[in-house]
């Protein structure tokens, strides 16, 4: 849940860079850039990270009610469909940088459609798949998971970095 307050901030930030686009009909790619590092590196991979490979894959085993497993399915869903957008936010960044006049429209759609969704995404695990969540595990498992989590986030910034070099290496 503190990460979601991170990614709030972050999305308001989007937001009030797509008033401006209003504005002026453009956007700063380098700004879209690292509006993607932030969804990529930080919002899916640091944080669905944790929830999809130490959260929900600890709930996978426990006998969930079949109203939080549909939710947890949703939530799954939910992280994917983030994904698919931002990749086309990705191809419609590079072609807007690249001159194609009509990539503006494609580029704000994406981040509208992102800054619109992710809130209710956040909104649904704050308010209802977390607080289900905790009572499927004790308190002993709560410090065992947030210990995985901490072990999670300590390896990302060797996980980002390798995978850097790696893709240069082979450019
Ligand atoms: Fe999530
Ligand atoms: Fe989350």
């Amino acid at each position: 849940m503190i990460e979601h307050r991170l990614t709030e901030r972050m999305l308001s930030v989007i937001n009030r860079a797509l008033k401006r686009v209003e504005q002026k009909q453009a956007i700063d790619s380098f700004f879209v850039d690292l509006a993607v590092d932030f969804i990529r590196t930080y919002a899916d991979r640091a944080h669905h990270g944790k929830e999809e490979e130490i959260l929900f894959r600890k709930l996978e085993s426990r006998n969930l009610s079949n109203a939080d497993r549909q939710v947890m399915n949703e939530l799954i869903e939910e992280h994917a469909f983030g994904r698919k957008i931002t990749k086309a936010l990705v191809d419609a960044n590079l072609q807007n940088r690249n001159g194609n006049g009509s990539a503006l429209a494609s580029v704000t759609a994406q981040l509208r459609t992102l800054v619109e969704y992710y809130p209710k995404h956040i909104e649904k695990e704050d308010n209802v798949f977390f607080p289900a969540s905790r009572s499927y595990m004790t308190d002993d498992e709560d410090q065992t998971m947030l210990a995985e989590f901490i072990e999670f986030d300590r390896k990302m910034i060797h996980e980002k970095y390798n995978a850097i070099v790696r893709s240069l290496e082979h450019d």
